[in-house]
C-alpha cells in the first residue's frame, strides 16, 4: 500500500506532524507526497522492482481529481489496486459524497477499486453499502478519526492542532466498523486500525476482515508483518480454525452468551 498520491505534490502539514499519547498516535503529515506525475515515472518503477502486489492509495479534493489519477493508473500490470482515500482527517474533504466518487472512478478504470472509509459518520453500513453500490470492489475499514494533544503548557501538540488518532485506543472502533460494513455489504474489506498482535488480527477477522493491514505498530515493530501473521496462525489454530477464511465473520453468528 503506497502512501496516498495526489495529482499535486504536497508538501504536508507543518511540523510538528507526529504526536505519541497514553492509548495511541496522532498524525497530520497532510498526504505528503510527489504528486501523480513523480509517482508514476519514479516511484511506481521503484516499487514494482519489489515484485509484491502494489495497492496505490489515491487521493484529491474533488471526484475529477481522484478519476484523473484512476484514468492514469488504467491497465497498468504494475498496479493490482487502486485504494480510494475519502477519510483523510488532516485535509479539506471533496465536496462530492464518496459514493459519487467511487462512481467517478469506477467510470475511468477496471483495475480493483476499494473505498477507504471513516468510522467518525453517523452510519457506516449505509455508508458502505452506498460505495458498493456505486461500483466499489471492497472496502477498506478503518482510517484515522480526528484528535488533539496538548503539551504541559496547554498548547495543542501538532502544528496543525489536530489530527488522525491511530493506535491501540482505534481497535473498538475498527472492529465496530467492520462488524456493521459486513452484515450490510458482499465486499471483501481490509479490516485496521490498532492492530499490533495476531489476536487483535483475528478479533477483526472474526467482525468480517478479509484482510488485515497494519500502520502505527510498524514506528514501533518493522517486524510486525511477519509477527502478527505468525501469531495469527498460533491464534486461528488454538480456535480451531483451519484458514482465515473458515474463521471471517464468526463474531457476527456467535450465540449471545447466556445470562447467569
Ligand atoms: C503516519 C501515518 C500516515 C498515514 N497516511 C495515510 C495515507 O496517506 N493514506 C491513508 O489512506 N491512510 C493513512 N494513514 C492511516 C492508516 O493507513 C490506518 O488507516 C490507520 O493508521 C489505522 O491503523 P493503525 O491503527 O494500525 O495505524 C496513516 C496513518 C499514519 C499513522
Amino acid at each position: 500500500m503506497t502512501k496516498t498520491v495526489t495529482p499535486e505534490p504536497r508538501e504536508g502539514n507543518a511540523p510538528v506532524r507526529i504526536a505519541e499519547t497514553d492509548a495511541g498516535m496522532l498524525n497530520s503529515i497532510g498526504l505528503a507526497n510527489p504528486g501523480r506525475a513523480a509517482f508514476l515515472a519514479e516511484m511506481l518503477p521503484r516499487l514494482a522492482e519489489l515484485g509484491l502486489p502494489i495497492w496505490v492509495s489515491v487521493g484529491g479534493f474533488a471526484a475529477e481529481e481522484y478519476a484523473d489519477t484512476c484514468r492514469a493508473l488504467d491497465g497498468r500490470d504494475d498496479v493490482a489496486c487502486i485504494e480510494l482515500n475519502l477519510s483523510c482527517p488532516n485535509v479539506d474533504e471533496a465536496p462530492e459524497s464518496a459514493a459519487d466518487i467511487v462512481a467517478s472512478c469506477r467510470r475511468e478504470t477496471g483495475l480493483p477499486l476499494y473505498a477507504k472509509l471513516s468510522p467518525a459518520v453517523p452510519d457506516v453500513g449505509a455508508l458502505a453499502r452506498a460505495v458498493e453500490d456505486a461500483g466499489a470492489d471492497g472496502l477498506s475499514l478503518v482510517n484515522t478519526i480526528r484528535g488533539l494533544a496538548l503539551d504541559e503548557g496547554l498548547r495543542p501538540v501538532l502544528g496543525s492542532a489536530t489530527g488522525g488518532y491511530s493506535g491501540p485506543a482505534l481497535k473498538p472502533i475498527a472492529l465496530a466498523a467492520v462488524h456493521a460494513a459486513f452484515r450490510a455489504t458482499q465486499l471483501p474489506i481490509v479490516g485496521m486500525g490498532g492492530v499490533s498482535t495476531g489476536r487483535d488480527a483475528m478479533e477483526l477477522i472474526a467482525v468480517g476482515a478479509s484482510a488485515v493491514a497494519l500502520g502505527t505498530v510498524l514506528f514501533s515493530d518493522p517486524d510486525a508483518p511477519r509477527r502478527v501473521r505468525e501469531e495469527l496462525y498460533a491464534e486461528l489454530s488454538l480456535l480451531g480454525h483451519a484458514s482465515p477464511e473458515e474463521a471471517r465473520g464468526v463474531a457476527r453468528s456467535a450465540p449471545a452468551t447466556p445470562k447467569p
